[in-house]
């Protein structure tokens, strides 16, 4: 998706440096950037946001004359009484109706104390798609909530998305109190109820205003309509609220839009500081290249610069000759962001269709576009208890966590840290739609599963891989049956070995070639040097791993029985061989019998203390989560265990069925 094609374009287009800024989302400079606020309005269907934008552009004079003139005449003539404000903010959304491909229409409108953007949204259930690419820059978000109606799930999802999503300030609004005759004890049982679930929040600064956005009362101007209040109007808030919080000005992020080269002599990247500063002369990164150079110039609309902040569009020229395109992020040297491909993450839904696992879906982040895939979806979040809840899907509006997996590495930063780096949308790559809103959280820890364990860095270096004379394949036509790893983990004393030796037999006995590894047995002699240190475990179980591999290409049915407490080591194991060859056996059985059973004596040892980082008692065990398969030894005997490993090497075409 980064490929040439983009490349190319990008080129063509920019004649020449200031042509590339022109196109750019906020050419700027950094001192009008404190007085700059963004904020995101929400609300349900009918709760009063166009009316409310519309008020605070008219009362605070931010609109220019002729537009006004337009919105008289359109009131008028449909026989208002008053003048429709949802009209000026209408008119807006109609054009960019037209314009098809943006999210989020952004309105502008400054006052004497200060710039505001507004990150506006289509109304009713669409407000998730505002958030993801309005609302993660945001410094304030406002909720409004219909006085006449009270709270309701959308107030609350509101409330929770721009929790996620880290926005510092949150200003909840009762609207519509000419409605209910500026009520007092209305408002108060309203924002109480907001008070006790915004507490559950992690919003720093939530404040709570009674307004009428139609009558203009607390917009704006103060009103005399609701004497028992005596905060602050809306517009006050917005103007004098800390804007600076929320921001991470540290970490130099700079992800590339385009590469320019206008002639010979110069040789720039466009794009817009995603976080932190930079000032010629700093050694700098390109990911993912990894080339390292320095910041020859900063260049703007207004000329170079000495230095830029996040926000600003400028064109980076470099020291050093180095090629970058769109999807390119270029760091400082010494504060680089992580490289990741699996990713624990919030996804915030926003697709008519439901999330489905089978898709690939177009992941953007930052200016780059990589293909990615949702492989877990661990539980989904219930708006109104904030509960967490088992889900097969994730509907519109629906929020959930989730393991995504991307195909190429993805530099970024978890969102906790830095808002730009840290969220992404999910793109539908056949009807191009945004899906849906993401932050990361951490990168998965799965991924470390594949990765070999340190040990593994080789010391040897002058060798080859010798193929074998005879090869895998040969020998599974010959022996009749496929070669696969059937590895069992579970506790001591779950029955692995026990299982895992009636199993041998049987497989022996319909004429399998088998190999068996057991975890007590290697421990005498090839890892008599290991003890049960999570490092040490670590390196029994690559050891062993690799041993399997060998038989594996054998033409072997290995089975090995290891209690393999880590999933990253049993991950591992499974990366060693190729896909559908190895068998995840997990021999579950409560601690309640393997206690009862103790057939070495080793748990009452443990408890005593006598054993240190005895697996189940004071060393864990990570259950596996996708198995192939799991015996539950509470109840299965041996045989029937066996049974059932026998039935599966079958399905999964193992073992063909006449065997
Ligand atoms: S593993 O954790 O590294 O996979 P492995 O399967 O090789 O363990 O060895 C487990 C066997 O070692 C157990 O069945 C038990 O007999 C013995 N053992 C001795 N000390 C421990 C311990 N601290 N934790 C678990 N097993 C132990």
């Amino acid at each position: 998706m980064t490929g040439s094609n983009q490349g190319a374009h990008s080129v063509a287009n920019a004649s020449h440096t200031t042509e590339a800024l022109r196109g750019a989302p906020e050419p700027t400079t950094e001192h009008h950037k404190l007085d700059l606020l963004r904020f995101t309005t929400a609300g349900s269907v009918d709760d009063g946001k166009s009316t409310l934008i519309g008020r605070l552009l008219y009362d605070s004079k931010a609109i220019l004359e002729d537009t006004w003139a337009a919105v008289e005449r359109a009131s008028n003539q449909r026989g208002d009484s008053y003048i429709d404000l949802a009209l000026l903010t209408d008119g807006l959304r109609a054009e960019r109706e037209q314009g098809i491909t943006i999210d989020v229409a952004y309105r502008y409108f400054t006052t004497p104390k200060r710039k505001f953007i507004i990150a506006d949204c289509p109304g009713h259930e669409q407000y998730t798609r505002n958030m993801a690419t309005g609302a993660s820059t945001s410094n304030l978000a406002i909720i409004l909530i219909d006085a006449r109606r009270g709270v309701v799930t959308q107030s609350k999802r509101h409330g929770f998305i721009a929790s996620l999503l880290q926005i510092p300030h949150l200003l909840v609004a009762g609207n519509k109190m000419d409605l209910v005759d500026y009520d007092e004890t209305v408002y108060q049982s309203i924002m109480d109820e907001y008070r006790a679930f915004a507490s559950k929040l992690a919003v720093q600064d939530v404040v709570y205003i009674p307004i009428s956005a139609l009558r203009g009362d607390n917009v704006v101007n103060k009103t005399d309509a609701m004497p028992w209040y005596d905060g602050p109007t809306l517009m006050h808030h917005l103007e004098n609220v800390n804007v600076t919080a929320g921001r991470n000005l540290i970490d130099f992020r700079f992800p590339i839009q385009m590469a320019i080269r206008p002639h010979q002599n110069f040789r720039g990247f466009a794009g817009q500081i995603a976080s932190g500063s930079i000032r010629p002369g700093e050694e700098v990164v390109v990911l993912p290249s990894g080339k390292v150079s320095a910041v020859r110039s900063i260049v703007t609309y207004d000329g170079d610069v000495e230095e830029a902040i996040a926000g600003d569009s400028v064109v980076l020229t470099l020291e050093d000759e180095i090629d970058v395109s769109r999807g390119d992020m270029i760091a400082r040297r010494h504060n680089l962001p992580q490289a990741a491909d699996q990713f624990e993450c919030i996804l915030c839904w926003m697709g008519e269709e439901p999330l489905n696992p089978q898709t690939g879906y177009v992941l953007q982040h930052t200016t780059r576009q990589v293909r990615a895939f949702v492989a877990e979806l661990n539980y989904r979040i219930d708006i109104d208890t904030l509960h967490r809840v088992p889900a097969q899907t994730l509907h519109l509006n629906e929020i959930g966590r989730v393991k995504l997996a991307t195909t190429q590495p993805l530099f970024y930063d978890p969102y906790s840290i830095n808002r730009a780096t840290g969220g992404f949308i999910l793109i539908d790559p056949y009807t191009n739609n945004t899906v849906a809103a993401g932050i990361i959280r951490r990168k998965a820890s799965e991924l470390d599963e594949i990765v070999p364990p340190a040990a593994v860095v080789r010391k040897a270096t002058n060798v080859t891989w010798e193929e074998a004379a005879i090869g895998r394949t040969v020998r599974e036509e010959r022996n009749g049956h496929k070669a696969a790893v059937l590895w069992f983990t579970g506790l001591s004393g779950s029955g692995k070995s026990t299982i895992a030796r009636l199993l041998e037999q049987r497989l022996f006995s319909l004429g399998c070639q088998t190999f068996f590894l057991d975890g007590d047995n290697v421990r005498h002699g090839l890892n008599g040097d290991l003890g049960f240190s999570a490092e040490d475990r670590k390196e029994n179980i690559r050891r062993v791993a690799e041993v399997a591999r060998l038989a594996f290409e054998h033409g072997d049915l290995t089975i090995c029985t290891f209690i393999s407490p880590f999933r990253e080591d049993r991950a591992f194991a499974r990366s060693l061989v190729e896909e559908g060859r190895f068998v995840e056996i997990y021999v579950r059985c409560s601690m309640d019998t393997v206690k009862s059973r103790d057939p070495k004596g080793l748990y009452v040892r443990a408890e005593r203390g006598e054993i240190p980082e005895f697996t189940g008692v004071s060393s864990p065990y990570e259950e596996p989560v996708t198995p192939e398969l799991i015996l539950d030894t509470d109840i299965l005997n041996p045989e029937e265990s066996v049974g059932r490993i026998v039935a599966a090497l079958r399905s999964l075409g193992l073992l063909s069925h006449d065997l």
